[in-house]
């Protein structure tokens, strides 16, 4: 029993990731990764994974559905949220600056089943997330085909652009089944290669696709701030549904008169959430960051920081253009700037460019996003196959020095379940897992200043007790309101991975074979 607990050695973990003031290009005690990443690269990876479908697709919804024009108060509620958990994860990952990130802190902090289950967990968080995201690729990629080029895809060629669970309408009103998603599996597959062929590579592309996305978002506000109709910011009280809920006197002005409305803008931020996965990732390259201890919580705060305030931004032009109760469609980023168009009086032709571009900087949003979470998917995986918990993945690539066995597995994998699975299914077990991860993040900060006071901290924490129990409550919060098959479905996830664990993982730790393996201490 005692041996499920042991706990790896902290100064050995950082002692084993190697020291980055010893390399520059190459690191062979990196474990054969490279460190070719600066500061500007770590934000830019972490906007990479964050602006994706959840601002492009959810925000619609969320406030449709949830908040009605509360939608800002519940962007900002989910990025406080995760200012907690990117704190704590600055203070670990400048700590303890290896790729494994919250599977390796676990490890040392709350032993090895724990460090499992995080690292089983991240699966869901990464791996799924990036399946969810090359599916919502497919759906822009398909919207700009045929909603701004107006192209008319035949029938077989429909089916091969959908999962097996959709169902689509053709133009003529007759509805079909998808049979697989080929762009989905597509997409992934690409990213893989990239990644594959080297971080500096990978970096380059992303760093590409992040200005045209910031750019294009930085478009749609400054063309809609001046065109806000601020009735639109009053919920209408005769509305259905849940927006219903929201009182009109909730209105961007008044901020104190709450009322029911609090509910709705706290499920929307539960709803929300979604956008900002992604800033942890940062964390899964601290082996290739040059000066990880000071650059990681740079990338990671930095991310999360400048999201954040575009988040906001958008919510609030977003809202602001068009009346809450129109925003309950897959693409509510296009509806806007076609409502800002309007409102500014521009021609058609202005319309349909605006709305192509706004089109393409999603799909460019959504590319980063898949790009990044299979980057942080392989990284996790090479740490754990390090320690021997898992197999095949502990090698780097002779020349690229990529994780290449996990890259080519994760690719194939996540390209396999793009082409099948329901894109909702999928999306709610990235929140979970996700949520998951940043609970036992945001313990560790804590536990580790107690067990260990004297380790350096580049970046501490203020009142580690504090935001560490704050940031695990808030996120315990939110899993609970997710529904109870999202539970289920994740406790049989985990459950699969206990399978793996104690038939494979736990036989072969490289921590039981050393002398003090079974200390828990
Ligand atoms: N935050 C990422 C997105 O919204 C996962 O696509």
């Amino acid at each position: 029993m005692r041996e499920l607990f042991r706990k790896k050695d902290l100064a050995k973990v950082i002692a084993d990731a190697g020291d980055p003031h010893l390399a520059e290009g190459h690191a062979p005690d990196s474990g054969g990764l490279k460190r070719h990443l600066t500061a500007y690269h770590l934000v830019a990876l972490g906007v990479g994974a964050i602006i994706g479908a959840g601002i492009f697709s959810l925000t619609g919804t969320a406030a449709a559905d949830w908040a009605g024009p509360g939608i800002v108060y519940s962007f900002v509620l989910a990025g406080v949220l995760c200012a907690f958990a990117g704190l704590c994860y600055a203070e670990l990952a400048s700590m303890i600056p290896v790729a494994g990130s919250a599977y390796a802190y676990s490890y040392t902090t709350m032993g090895e089943l724990i460090a499992w289950i995080i690292g089983w967990d991240l699966i869901l968080e990464y791996t799924f997330g990036a399946v969810a995201v090359s599916i919502a690729w497919s759906g822009y990629v398909g919207s700009l085909i045929h909603g701004s080029l107006g192209i008319e895809l035949p029938t077989w060629l429909v089916r091969l652009t959908h999962g097996p669970f959709d169902t689509v309408e053709l133009s003529s009103g007759e509805t079909v089944n998808g049979m697989v998603n080929l762009p989905a599996a597509f997409i992934a597959l690409a990213l893989a290669a990239v990644l594959y062929r080297g971080i500096r590579e990978s970096a380059w592309i992303n760093n590409l696709i992040v200005v045209l996305k910031v750019a294009i978002v930085l478009v749609f506000v400054a063309l809609g701030v001046g065109v806000i109709q601020m009735t639109n910011l009053i919920a209408d009280p005769t509305a259905v549904g849940p927006a219903a809920l929201v009182p009109p006197a909730q209105t961007i002005e008044n901020v104190t008169h709450y009322g029911w409305g609090i509910g709705g803008v706290l499920t929307g931020a539960g709803v929300v959430f979604f956008a900002y996965i992604g800033f942890d990732a940062v964390s899964t390259t601290a082996q290739e960051a040059k000066d990880p201890k000071r650059d990681l919580p740079i990338g990671i705060l930095g991310s999360l920081l400048v999201c954040t305030l575009l988040y906001v931004l958008v919510a609030l032009v977003l809202s602001g253009v068009v009346p809450y109760q129109d925003l309950g469609v897959a693409d509510p980023i296009a509806v806007g700037i076609d409502r800002i168009v309007e409102l500014r009086g521009w021609s058609p032709t202005a319309q349909k460019l605006f709305t192509t571009a706004i089109k393409l900087g999603a799909i460019a949003g959504l590319t980063s996003v898949v790009l990044v979470l299979l980057l942080a998917q392989s990284r996790v995986f090479y740490a754990m196959a390090r320690d021997g918990l898992l197999p095949w993945f502990a090698d780097t690539h002779p020349r690229f020095h990529t994780p290449h066995r996990a890259t080519v597995v994760i690719g194939v994998t996540v390209a396999a379940a793009a082409a099948f699975m329901p894109i909702g299914l999928v999306a709610e077990m990235v929140s979970i897992g996700t949520l998951l991860a940043f609970v036992l993040v945001c313990l560790g900060v804590p536990i580790l200043r107690r067990t260990n006071p004297d380790q350096p901290r580049p970046f501490k924490v203020k009142w580690p007790w504090f935001t560490g129990i704050t940031g695990a409550l808030t996120c315990v919060a939110l899993m609970i309101g997710l529904p109870l098959e999202t539970w289920l479905r994740m406790a049989v996830w985990l459950v699969i991975g206990f399978v793996v664990y104690f038939s494979y993982g736990k036989r072969h730790s490289v921590l039981a074979k050393e002398p003090a393996a079974d200390k828990a201490d």
